[in-house]
C-alpha cells in the first residue's frame, strides 16, 4: 500500500522523505492555507520536487472551464503534479477533460460508492472517498473503502483507492486489510504507526542490562 503524507507543510515532508517512507503527498486548500507565504506555485514546486512521487494539486475554480485552465497550470508546475478537482458534475468533467489531455486527477470529497463510481467512469487516476468526516457524522467511513474496493474489482477499474481523511493508526490497518491503493495521513498520524509502548519499554530493558553488564562492542 502506498503511503501519502497529507500536508502542504515542507519540513514535514521531508523529514518523512529523507526516512524513505513516503510514495507522495496530498495537499487541499485549507492544508495549503496555513502555510502559504506569497507565491504557491513556488512552494508546489519545492513540495514536487522533495518527493519522487504524485503530489495532489487542488484547483479553486467551481465550473468545469475554470477547473480545466486551473488544472493545466497545476500539471504544469512538475512532472509529480496531479490535478486534484472536487466530486461534483463540473468536477467530474473536468476530470474527463484533464485525463483526455492526458494529465493525472485526484477526484476528491467522496462520501459514496455512487460517486466513486463515477469518478472511475470519468477516468480518475484516485479517487479520494474522505473516512473521519463520514465517521464525524455518525456514519461508516471504513465501510465506503470497502464497498468502494468492490464495485472497483468487480468491474475491473483501475482507478486508485487514496483513502483521505484517516485519523488515526487503526484506520491505517482497516485500510490495508480491505486492500485500498494508498493511504494518505496527517504527519502525526505517520509518526504514530512507528510508535508502541512495547517497543520502548523492552529498549530500554536491553540498554540497562547491557549497561549493568559493563560490556563493550
Ligand atoms: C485528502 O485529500 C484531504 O486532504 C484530507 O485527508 C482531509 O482530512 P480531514 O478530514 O482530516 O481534514
Amino acid at each position: 500500500m502506498k503511503i501519502f503524507l497529507d500536508t502542504a507543510d515542507l519540513s514535514e515532508i521531508r523529514r518523512a522523505a529523507d526516512a524513505g517512507l513516503i510514495d507522495g503527498i496530498t495537499t487541499n486548500p485549507s492544508l495549503v492555507a496555513k502555510v502559504a507565504e506569497g507565491d504557491v506555485s513556488v512552494m508546489y514546486r519545492e513540495i514536487c520536487e522533495a518527493v519522487d512521487g504524485p503530489v495532489s494539486l487542488e484547483v479553486l475554480a467551481v465550473d468545469r472551464e475554470t477547473m480545466v485552465t486551473e488544472g493545466r497550470k497545476l500539471a504544469a508546475i512538475h512532472e509529480n503534479a496531479v490535478v486534484k478537482v472536487p466530486l461534483t458534475e463540473d468536477g467530474l468533467k473536468a476530470c474527463s477533460d484533464l485525463v483526455a489531455e492526458g494529465h493525472k486527477v485526484n477526484v476528491t470529497l467522496c462520501f459514496s460508492v455512487s460517486q466513486a463510481l463515477l469518478a472511475a467512469k470519468a477516468g480518475a487516476t484516485f479517487i479520494s472517498p474522505f473516512v473521519g468526516r463520514l465517521d464525524d457524522i455518525s456514519g461508516e467511513g471504513m465501510q465506503l473503502i470497502s464497498q468502494i474496493r468492490q464495485v472497483y474489482d468487480n468491474y475491473g477499474f483501475d482507478t486508485e483507492i487514496l483513502a483521505a481523511s484517516l485519523r488515526h493508526p487503526m484506520h491505517v490497518v482497516e485500510c490495508m486489510l480491505i486492500g485500498a491503493d494508498c493511504c494518505t495521513l496527517p504527519p502525526k498520524v505517520l509518526w504514530q504507526l512507528s510508535s508502541h509502548p512495547l517497543t520502548d519499554k523492552g529498549l530500554a530493558a536491553f540498554l540497562k542490562d547491557w549497561d549493568a553488564a559493563g560490556t563493550a562492542i
